[in-house]
């Protein structure tokens, strides 16, 4: 689907959505007093109030072009709207037209902000997302292909929105990336699909288990030690800032294809939920796609371990003890603790090879974190007070919101091991913060945070802006970070 925007109403649209603060504000959009007098009538039958979200749809129109309008409310405190007010607002434009193929929207001229009436198309288009490959019967398939925005500003505005259709891009391919199964997305397959990526500019190099074994990645090979798909590493360059002396900034993702928790096994009850255990990899993935898109001016590496976690007579075992990347050692005490594991390497090795300005990792990490915070917000750990600040402001506007946890010596303590450096797993409660402090262990004086997503990256209550189970949470967000703080 895609968004326009036009300097007048096509006086063919058959479906129009207005998007109005007050009565009032009817009078200027330019309808025929014929049209005028059926919707105030509507409008005053129906009680409708202005009020924000309220939505009418009146199709008592006869002309014969002009067959439905949409009102939607925006309030009397215009003021006060938020970006991701106007982001829902198109989610509902698309999900009330979907079956129509083309929609006409005018804002309210109260409305002056370019940014706010970006952030309605962009929802709009979001909205329009489905994943219906594997079905072969009893769907419904949008017919909405084109949103028309009437504004002044067109020129400008359809420049400026080259942006948001990039991240939408982005945000999509994660989406895709995590409702695939995992039989069609194996390590390796998920390898060839990012090597596609190399047609919109970006250097993509994949190393396979004997170069990680070379590289001493014990660590991330141990994981997927059980199972029949061979574990890979993608390293993604974006070098959009040609002035070559910045060091990049690097986004490394957990990429675990299928997680059923290898020998530690899961419970059977809602194991399939495990395809999505690469969510962190789909995100850094996705953000590295949407800065190519709009040729972003920075240098930016993304990293992603891919492995597969399962049962087998050749699986990593509880007990064993094995040497990591960095030269530390860990003792294995649940091998269901395993996106630590594969981080550990893939963080070790962002680290040594490009000596990075910053790091960010993404990651479902545990269980614990959909208890804390559940599907709404996600955890964020850092050694830097900057980085963090700088995540939460960018968490803000884009809608992928963080909240900040500790870490310290405490907590950290808490995984130390009998045998070896440290343990996989921490004991006494705090699982997301002692999974966190084993990530900072990786981590040397560079500014670092985490983000767990296990809670955001799916299953996520529907909403306008998002049908499917996967969110593409951390696309946005990324993407907002890099554009705010780090591009010249
Ligand atoms: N992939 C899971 C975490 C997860 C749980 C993600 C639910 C999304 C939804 C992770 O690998 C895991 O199994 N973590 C364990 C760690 C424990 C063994 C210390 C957990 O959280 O139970
Ligand atoms: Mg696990
Ligand atoms: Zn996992």
């Amino acid at each position: 689907m895609k968004v326009k925007f036009v300097s007048k109403l096509n006086k063919m649209s058959e479906t129009v959505f207005l998007v109005l603060s007050k009565k009032s504000a009817l009078k200027n959009i330019g309808f025929n007093d014929k049209h005028l007098k059926e919707i105030t009538k509507s409008i005053e039958n129906k009680g409708f109030g202005f009020k924000l979200n309220e939505i009418i749809e009146i199709n008592s129109i006869k002309d014969r072009k002009l067959k439905t309008v949409y009102i939607c409310g925006l309030g009397n405190k215009t003021k006060d709207l938020s970006a991701l007010d106007f982001e829902k607002i198109g989610g509902r434009i698309t999900e009330l037209t979907k079956l129509k193929t083309k929609t006409s929207v005018i804002i309210d001229k109260e409305i002056n902000n370019n940014e706010n009436i970006m952030r309605l198309g962009y929802g709009s288009i979001l909205g329009s997302y489905s994943f219906n490959k594997y079905k072969t019967k009893n769907f419904t398939n949008h017919k909405l292909s084109l949103i028309e925005i009437v504004s002044n500003n067109h020129t400008k505005l359809n420049k400026d929105f080259k942006r948001y259709a990039s991240i939408s891009d982005g945000v999509f391919y994660a989406r895709d990336l995590v409702n695939e199964p995992s039989n069609v997305l194996f390590p390796k397959a998920y390898a060839q699909r990012i090597q596609k990526l190399r047609q919109h500019g970006l250097k993509i190099e994949v190393l396979g288990e004997s170069k990680m074994k070379a590289l001493k990645m014990h660590s991330l090979v141990g994981v997927g030690q059980g199972s029949q798909r061979e574990s890979q590493l993608v390293i993604m360059h974006w070098n959009g800032n040609k002035a070559k002396k910045t060091k990049p900034i690097c986004f490394v993702g957990k990429g675990v294809c299928f997680d059923s928790g290898g020998i530690s096994i899961k419970p059977s009850n809602k194991m399939e939920e495990m395809i999505g255990d690469m969510g962190g990899s789909a995100a850094v993935v996705g953000a590295m796609l949407s800065l190519a898109k709009r040729k972003a001016k920075v240098n930016a590496i993304g990293i992603v371990g891919l492995v597969e976690n399962m049962p087998d007579g050749k699986a990593q075992k509880p007990g064993d003890i094995i040497k990591s990347m960095s030269g530390q050692t860990i003792e294995i005490q649940n091998t269901d603790a395993e996106g630590r594991l594969v981080l550990a390497d893939a963080l070790w090795y962002a680290q040594k090879r490009f000596k990075p300005e910053l790091m960010i990792d993404l990651a479902t990490l545990t269980g614990a974190m959909v208890i804390s915070l559940g599907s709404l917000i996600a955890g964020l750990f850092s050694n830097d007070d900057k980085l963090s600040s700088k995540l939460i402001d960018a968490g803000e506007e884009s809608g992928d919101q963080v909240w900040r946890f500790p870490l310290n010596k405490s907590y950290d303590k808490l995984i130390n091991s009998k045998f070896a450096d440290m343990k996989n797993i921490g004991m006494g409660g705090a699982g997301s913060i002692t999974a966190a402090q084993f990530l900072q262990r990786f981590v040397n004086k560079v500014p670092w945070a985490h983000l767990d997503i296990a809670g955001t990256a799916t299953g996520m209550p529907k909403t306008s802006t998002n049908t499917s189970w996967a969110t593409g949470f951390g696309v946005h967000l990324l993407d907002t970070f890099v554009k705010k703080f780090y591009e010249k």
